[in-house]
């Protein structure tokens, strides 16, 4: 069975461990461990249970009225700048049809679907590094795309924030700063549900009290989506997942936020029914899920923390400062080699970073799951730690 380019690969890890799928403790796919909904299980069910099951018995409408409709509510923007697509991926591959043939700055190291996609354009990649934190914080966006080059006016620029792999977030002022200086933006936010305060207007809970001096902790974001921006950004598209916050990746439900130019090109593009019934209903039902929402956003710092804390107490073990639900930590020995142990002895998949070359054999990038599950990872780790 082939390496597998992304998380959440249960077979593959399954083929090593010697077990069935079933039997694997997923760390690697940096999804909500508290979902799905209830609430979108019994939305689904309810759908598939009347007697014309109008969900998968009908085409959708292929302008998906309705469901950018509630997107919009939710987001208090207009329907119209609302594009809807088989989970993020898919519009991933529309934001690069409009760099056909152009250079896109894209920092480095970066979720690998973007290579795909862009490849897959015939648009022209040019990397430059992530500014990663170090002691003295991180340097700015701007400054790192001025030294490596004399004049980005004109070209395509994508990010992802916050950032996979490393979990690190751009602040929104320091993003809006770069728009004007390109002629189109892509911003992928599929991990920004997981900062509180995301949705204008929803009061959440608050983070817990952090230690100030500690760079792992100080920060205590709220929203730095730039959504309520795009009008006056009309050159940036925001894509968007559902997939992560609401553990719906089978389902395959995306949206993107931009001026409607982008959206009617892109609509000649795509096929004309990519999401489906049952996602449409389930991104109703999900939306509506205050209190998943909330109950979500409250776990999420205890469980980084608890992470963290216990990934810095293995001798040799750095983990990176996050604000999203995955820590990127970098190891004392070869990742791969601990991976295929976490594997063999635990049945534990954590994410090795073979899709991201700049980071070397040095990384694994965890997914955080429930607090006694995050132990069940911990105390296999110290095992091979012990017995190497
Ligand atoms: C940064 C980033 N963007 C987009 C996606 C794709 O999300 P979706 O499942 O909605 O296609 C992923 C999935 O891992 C991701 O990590």
């Amino acid at each position: 069975m082939s390496w597998p380019q992304h998380g959440g690969n249960r077979a593959w890890g399954a083929a090593i461990a010697g077990c069935s799928p079933a039997e694997i403790l997923d760390f690697s796919a940096s999804l909500n461990p508290l979902g799905p909904p209830e609430s979108v299980l019994q939305a689904l069910g309810k759908a598939l249970a009347e007697p014309d099951p109008v969900a998968i018995s009908r085409y959708p409408d292929p302008e998906y009225l309705q469901l950018r409709t509630r997107l919009a509510e939710h987001w208090a923007i207009d329907p119209d700048w609302v594009f809807v697509g088989n989970g993020a991926a898919e519009l991933l591959t529309w934001a690069a049809r409009d760099a056909q043939g152009r250079e896109v700055w894209l920092p480095k190291p970066a979720f690998g679907d973007y290579e795909r996609a862009l490849r897959g354009a015939g648009a022209v990649i040019k990397p430059f590094g992530y500014p990663f934190p170090d002691e003295q914080g991180s340097l700015a966006l701007a400054k790192v795309l001025q030294q490596c080059s004399s004049g980005p006016t004109g070209r395509i620029l994508w990010l992802n924030n916050p950032h996979n792999p490393s979990g690190g977030l751009r602040s929104r002022p320091e993003i809006l700063e770069l728009l004007p200086q390109f002629q189109q933006v892509m911003v992928d936010e599929a991990f920004m549900d997981f900062l509180s305060g995301d949705v204008p207007g929803v009061t959440c809970n608050p983070e817990p009290p952090r230690d100030p001096v500690d760079p792992h902790t100080a920060a205590a974001p709220r929203s730095q989506t730039l959504i309520p921006d795009l009008a006056a950004h009309p050159n940036t598209v925001v894509i968007r997942s559902l997939t992560k916050f609401y553990t719906l990746p089978g389902l395959r439900i995306g949206f993107a936020v931009g001026h409607p130019d982008h959206w009617r090109r892109w609509q000649l593009w795509r096929d004309p029914w990519s999401v489906n019934g049952l996602a449409s209903v389930a991104v109703e039902a999900a939306l509506a899920d205050e209190s998943f929402r909330q109950r979500t956003l409250a776990w999420l710092p205890v469980a980084r923390e608890h992470l963290r804390k216990g990934l810095q107490a293995l001798p040799g073990w750095d983990p990176w400062p996050s604000q999203t639900n995955f820590v990127l930590v970098r190891c004392p020995s070869s990742a791969t080699q601990i991976q295929r142990a976490l594997l063999q002895r635990h049945r534990i998949l954590v994410r090795d970073c073979r899709s991201f070359p700049e980071l070397g054999d040095w990384y694994l990038r965890i997914g955080l799951r429930t607090l006694p599950e995050q132990e069940q990872l911990l105390s296999a780790c110290r095992e091979i730690l012990e017995n190497g």
